[in-house]
Protein backbone atom coordinates (compact mmCIF):
# COMPACT_ATOMS: atom_id res chain seq x y z
CA UNK A 1 0.00 0.00 0.00
CA UNK A 2 1.38 3.56 -1.09
CA UNK A 3 0.59 6.70 1.13
CA UNK A 4 1.35 10.06 0.17
CA UNK A 5 3.34 11.92 2.85
CA UNK A 6 3.58 15.45 2.98
CA UNK A 7 7.27 16.68 3.20
CA UNK A 8 8.38 19.56 4.85
CA UNK A 9 9.97 22.13 2.49
CA UNK A 10 13.82 22.56 2.94
CA UNK A 11 15.77 24.90 0.86
CA UNK A 12 16.60 22.45 -1.63
CA UNK A 13 13.21 20.60 -1.99
CA UNK A 14 12.24 24.47 -2.57
CA UNK A 15 14.45 24.96 -5.33
CA UNK A 16 13.83 21.89 -7.14
CA UNK A 17 10.10 22.30 -6.72
CA UNK A 18 10.97 25.91 -8.29
CA UNK A 19 12.20 24.06 -11.05
CA UNK A 20 9.36 21.36 -11.87
CA UNK A 21 6.37 23.01 -14.28
CA UNK A 22 3.62 23.60 -12.47
CA UNK A 23 0.89 21.51 -12.91
CA UNK A 24 -2.32 23.27 -14.68
CA UNK A 25 -5.12 23.25 -12.16
CA UNK A 26 -8.38 23.12 -13.35
CA UNK A 27 -10.81 25.57 -12.40
CA UNK A 28 -13.79 24.56 -10.39
CA UNK A 29 -15.68 25.71 -13.91
CA UNK A 30 -13.65 23.89 -16.28
CA UNK A 31 -14.43 20.72 -13.66
CA UNK A 32 -17.93 21.80 -13.80
CA UNK A 33 -18.25 21.81 -17.59
CA UNK A 34 -16.63 18.35 -17.94
CA UNK A 35 -18.53 17.06 -15.44
CA UNK A 36 -21.65 18.68 -17.72
CA UNK A 37 -19.96 17.12 -21.01
CA UNK A 38 -20.07 13.46 -19.40
CA UNK A 39 -23.55 13.78 -18.44
CA UNK A 40 -24.76 14.87 -21.39
CA UNK A 41 -22.65 12.17 -22.96
CA UNK A 42 -25.48 10.15 -21.17
CA UNK A 43 -28.12 11.72 -21.89
CA UNK A 44 -27.51 11.18 -25.39
CA UNK A 45 -26.62 7.31 -25.25
CA UNK A 46 -28.26 5.30 -28.12
CA UNK A 47 -30.52 8.67 -28.98
CA UNK A 48 -30.25 10.14 -32.13
CA UNK A 49 -33.65 12.15 -32.11
CA UNK A 50 -32.76 15.83 -32.64
CA UNK A 51 -35.66 17.11 -30.46
CA UNK A 52 -35.31 14.66 -27.67
CA UNK A 53 -31.52 15.31 -27.51
CA UNK A 54 -31.65 19.40 -27.74
CA UNK A 55 -34.43 19.07 -25.30
CA UNK A 56 -32.30 17.46 -22.56
CA UNK A 57 -29.44 19.48 -23.47
CA UNK A 58 -31.42 22.90 -22.81
CA UNK A 59 -32.50 21.03 -19.13
CA UNK A 60 -29.00 20.21 -18.16
CA UNK A 61 -27.89 23.42 -19.17
CA UNK A 62 -30.76 24.94 -17.76
CA UNK A 63 -30.85 23.27 -14.11
CA UNK A 64 -26.93 22.53 -13.78
CA UNK A 65 -25.53 26.40 -14.61
CA UNK A 66 -25.99 28.65 -11.95
CA UNK A 67 -27.92 32.16 -12.19
CA UNK A 68 -29.29 31.17 -16.13
CA UNK A 69 -32.72 32.36 -16.44
CA UNK A 70 -33.22 31.07 -20.19
CA UNK A 71 -31.14 28.39 -22.54
CA UNK A 72 -32.28 26.87 -25.49
CA UNK A 73 -31.42 27.03 -29.16
CA UNK A 74 -32.24 29.08 -32.20
CA UNK A 75 -32.03 26.64 -35.36
CA UNK A 76 -31.58 27.94 -38.68
CA UNK A 77 -34.56 27.81 -41.58
CA UNK A 78 -34.14 29.99 -44.90
CA UNK A 79 -32.14 32.92 -43.29
CA UNK A 80 -34.36 32.97 -40.11
CA UNK A 81 -33.34 31.38 -36.24
CA UNK A 82 -36.20 29.56 -35.43
CA UNK A 83 -37.30 29.19 -31.88
CA UNK A 84 -36.31 25.64 -30.79
CA UNK A 85 -36.16 23.61 -27.85
CA UNK A 86 -35.33 25.83 -24.51
CA UNK A 87 -35.86 25.73 -20.62
CA UNK A 88 -37.36 29.46 -19.13
CA UNK A 89 -40.18 31.66 -20.25
CA UNK A 90 -41.62 31.75 -23.44
CA UNK A 91 -39.57 33.44 -25.86
CA UNK A 92 -39.49 35.29 -29.15
CA UNK A 93 -40.24 32.53 -32.01
CA UNK A 94 -37.82 34.08 -35.26
CA UNK A 95 -35.31 36.03 -35.49
CA UNK A 96 -33.78 36.99 -38.69
CA UNK A 97 -29.99 36.18 -39.68
CA UNK A 98 -27.82 39.55 -38.17
CA UNK A 99 -30.83 40.63 -36.11
CA UNK A 100 -30.09 40.37 -32.25
CA UNK A 101 -27.33 38.65 -30.83
CA UNK A 102 -28.33 35.73 -32.24
CA UNK A 103 -28.73 36.40 -35.34
CA UNK A 104 -25.42 38.60 -34.99
CA UNK A 105 -24.08 35.29 -33.74
CA UNK A 106 -25.22 33.46 -36.68
CA UNK A 107 -23.91 35.66 -39.45
CA UNK A 108 -20.69 36.07 -37.45
CA UNK A 109 -20.42 32.08 -37.12
CA UNK A 110 -18.72 32.86 -33.56
CA UNK A 111 -19.44 33.44 -30.00
CA UNK A 112 -20.49 36.32 -28.31
CA UNK A 113 -20.42 37.17 -25.18
CA UNK A 114 -22.48 40.14 -23.89
CA UNK A 115 -21.89 41.48 -21.01
CA UNK A 116 -25.02 44.35 -21.03
CA UNK A 117 -27.41 43.91 -22.89
CA UNK A 118 -28.74 47.17 -22.87
CA UNK A 119 -25.17 48.11 -24.43
CA UNK A 120 -25.74 45.83 -27.60
CA UNK A 121 -27.67 47.25 -30.05
CA UNK A 122 -30.07 45.65 -31.57
CA UNK A 123 -30.43 43.41 -29.17
CA UNK A 124 -33.87 41.83 -28.71
CA UNK A 125 -35.06 41.68 -25.18
CA UNK A 126 -37.48 38.43 -24.80
CA UNK A 127 -37.54 38.89 -21.06
CA UNK A 128 -36.51 42.32 -19.84
CA UNK A 129 -35.03 40.60 -16.72
CA UNK A 130 -32.00 39.12 -18.64
CA UNK A 131 -29.21 41.19 -18.18
CA UNK A 132 -26.20 38.88 -19.59
CA UNK A 133 -25.85 36.34 -22.30
CA UNK A 134 -23.57 34.04 -24.77
CA UNK A 135 -24.67 32.43 -27.79
CA UNK A 136 -22.81 29.65 -29.63
CA UNK A 137 -23.28 28.86 -33.05
CA UNK A 138 -24.24 25.19 -33.35
CA UNK A 139 -21.94 23.93 -37.18
CA UNK A 140 -22.21 21.26 -39.90
CA UNK A 141 -18.41 21.91 -40.59
CA UNK A 142 -18.85 25.79 -41.76
CA UNK A 143 -22.73 25.73 -42.24
CA UNK A 144 -24.18 27.09 -39.61
CA UNK A 145 -27.11 25.22 -37.94
CA UNK A 146 -28.34 27.42 -35.59
CA UNK A 147 -27.47 28.78 -32.29
CA UNK A 148 -27.55 27.95 -28.18
CA UNK A 149 -28.68 30.91 -26.47
CA UNK A 150 -27.82 31.69 -22.68
CA UNK A 151 -29.48 34.16 -20.53
CA UNK A 152 -28.71 35.51 -17.46
CA UNK A 153 -30.58 38.00 -14.92
CA UNK A 154 -26.95 39.37 -13.66
CA UNK A 155 -24.81 41.92 -15.67
CA UNK A 156 -21.30 40.06 -16.87
CA UNK A 157 -22.57 36.23 -15.98
CA UNK A 158 -20.46 34.40 -18.58
CA UNK A 159 -17.33 34.69 -19.40
CA UNK A 160 -14.30 32.82 -21.51
CA UNK A 161 -14.73 29.69 -19.66
CA UNK A 162 -18.52 29.63 -20.13
CA UNK A 163 -17.72 30.23 -24.17
CA UNK A 164 -15.34 27.42 -23.91
CA UNK A 165 -17.55 24.68 -22.04
CA UNK A 166 -20.54 25.43 -23.69
CA UNK A 167 -18.67 25.45 -27.16
CA UNK A 168 -17.25 21.84 -26.20
CA UNK A 169 -21.00 20.79 -24.89
CA UNK A 170 -22.88 21.75 -28.49
CA UNK A 171 -19.95 20.13 -29.93
CA UNK A 172 -20.23 16.65 -28.33
CA UNK A 173 -24.14 17.49 -29.33
CA UNK A 174 -23.52 18.11 -33.26
CA UNK A 175 -20.93 15.20 -33.26
CA UNK A 176 -23.05 12.80 -31.70
CA UNK A 177 -26.10 13.68 -34.11
CA UNK A 178 -23.98 13.45 -37.14
CA UNK A 179 -22.86 10.31 -35.54
CA UNK A 180 -19.18 10.88 -35.75
CA UNK A 181 -18.57 10.01 -31.52
CA UNK A 182 -19.27 6.43 -32.32
N1 LIG B 1 -31.77 38.13 -26.70
C1 LIG B 1 -31.72 37.35 -27.90
C2 LIG B 1 -33.10 36.86 -28.28
C3 LIG B 1 -33.42 35.52 -27.74
S1 LIG B 1 -33.92 35.56 -26.15
O1 LIG B 1 -32.95 36.19 -25.31
C4 LIG B 1 -34.33 34.06 -25.61
C5 LIG B 1 -31.14 38.16 -29.03
O2 LIG B 1 -30.91 39.37 -28.88
O3 LIG B 1 -30.91 37.59 -30.09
Amino acid sequence: MSAKVAKKKTAATKQSSKKRRPKKKKSAKSESYANLVAQLRSLLKDEYNFIANTANFSSLVYNALPDVNWAGFYLLQDHELILGPFQGKPACVRIPVGKGVCGFAAKQCETVIVPDVSEFPGHIACDPESKSEIVIPLFDGERVLGVLDVDSTSLARFDDQDAEGLNELVTVLVAHEEGLDE
